[in-house]
């Protein structure tokens, strides 16, 4: 059932070429300009007309909810809240009936999220699911929605989850983007190939996974970490560092790196390792400065750098290249190897990786 592998977790990074192909399987087709969810069909244009976008979910969910957040704004130019569901239903939030929620949860029995939905529906929002699970309490409960496809996902630590909702998050705001015009043509075409071409990509991150068992060899028993992103690289930071402490039961913490400089540089020094993500993109010269503050107080630093800089790598400790890939899909292939980076320090320690202490696959009571 493991399919030759030691943990589902593994087997599950390692199928993402495959879910992520799988979650776009039969919506988008690049050659002919091809872009439809089938569950969007009747809520494209209320989504091209929402004055406001909310995602709500927990722990990867809602980090997937902070990528979308980026897509949303950047290509459709709708304005986006995310909320972690069990803030949102205690919070007595402002909802308006032309507000579209969007709620993401790989199980689709989150209670909080559920609730959430309850909420929001009862303030005549329309509420569309991303799930992964088919026929599950949150799909049911969702005017409407696009099922994930990746697969069942076992492990606790969600890794194919995450990246298939990202995906599929992806799709929506493209296709919302065309209906609202507010990308050309052109961009239209480029993105679309530009996703098709990401589970090869994904492929070529595998190619380095005997280097980041060497890394997490190293590291294996460090106290602490911290990660460190901007831009579409905040929430895969944010999710290096859960993915690191469910496992592993190291603490991590995840920051946009800006905000370093506001607190966390103070824990800074020679024991602290930081993985920065440092992919070339537009926030690349800031990362830059960022690795330098970092260095100059001794942290020991590990980037994750597309493939062929020749910058980072004459500044920091480790370097894993990942694929050049366009911008607001950097999530997609970045995040591989801090999935990995966890898995080989987890399995170091000896620790249950698909079961971690006090975790269950998914939390149905608040
Ligand atoms: O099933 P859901 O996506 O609603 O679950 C939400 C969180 O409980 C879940 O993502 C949790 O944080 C994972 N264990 C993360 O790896």
């Amino acid at each position: 059932e493991k399919g030759g592998y030691d943990h589902f977790m593994i087997k599950e990074i390692f199928e993402q070429p495959r879910s992520i192909a799988d979650s776009m399987r039969g919506r988008l087709r690049a050659a002919d300009m091809h872009l439809q969810l089938g569950g969007l069909n009747n809520y494209l244009e209320k989504l091209a007309c929402a004055e406001r976008i909310i995602l709500v979910g927990c722990g990867t969910s809602w980090h997937a909810g902070l990528v979308a957040e980026y897509l949303f704004e950047e290509l459709a130019r709708i304005n986006v809240e995310v909320e972690y569901a069990s803030e949102f239903r205690y919070r007595n939030p402002v909802i308006r009936e032309n507000d579209m929620v969007i709620a993401i949860s790989q199980s689709g029995e989150t209670a909080d999220t559920l609730a959430a939905i309850e909420l929001a529906k009862s303030k005549g929002a329309t509420i569309f699911g991303v799930c992964n699970v088919v026929g599950s309490s949150i799909a049911r409960a969702t005017h409407a929605g696009a099922y994930t496809h990746a697969g069942p996902e076992i492990g606790v630590a969600s890794t194919k989850a995450f990246t298939a909702q990202v995906t599929v998050l992806t799709l929506i705001a493209i296709a919302v983007a065309r209906r609202k015009n507010t990308i050309s043509e052109e961009t239209y075409r480029q993105l679309l190939g530009a996703l098709e071409a990401i589970p090869g990509k994904v492929e070529k991150v595998f190619e380095h996974a005997s280097r980041i068992k060497e890394i997490a060899y190293i590291f294996t028993y460090a106290r602490n970490f911290i990660y460190l992103g901007r831009g579409f690289n905040f929430p895969v930071a944010l999710e290096g560092a859960l993915k690191l402490k469910e496992i592993s039961y190291i603490h991590a913490e995840g920051y946009p790196a800006a905000e370093m400089k506001h607190g966390p540089i103070a824990l800074i020094d020679e024991d602290m390792p930081v993985v920065f993500l440092a992919t070339r993109d537009s926030s690349y010269e800031k990362i830059v400065s960022n690795i330098q503050e970092v260095k100059a107080r001794r942290g020991r630093v590990i980037a994750i750098v597309t493939e062929g800089d020749t910058l980072i790598p004459e500044m920091v400790d480790f370097v894993i290249e990942v694929p050049e890939v366009h911008e607001i899909l950097t999530p997609l292939v970045s995040v591989i190897p801090l999935q990995l980076l966890s898995y080989y320090i987890a399995v170091m320690r000896g620790r249950n990786v698909d079961q971690p202490r006090n975790l269950a696959k998914s939390v149905t009571v608040e």
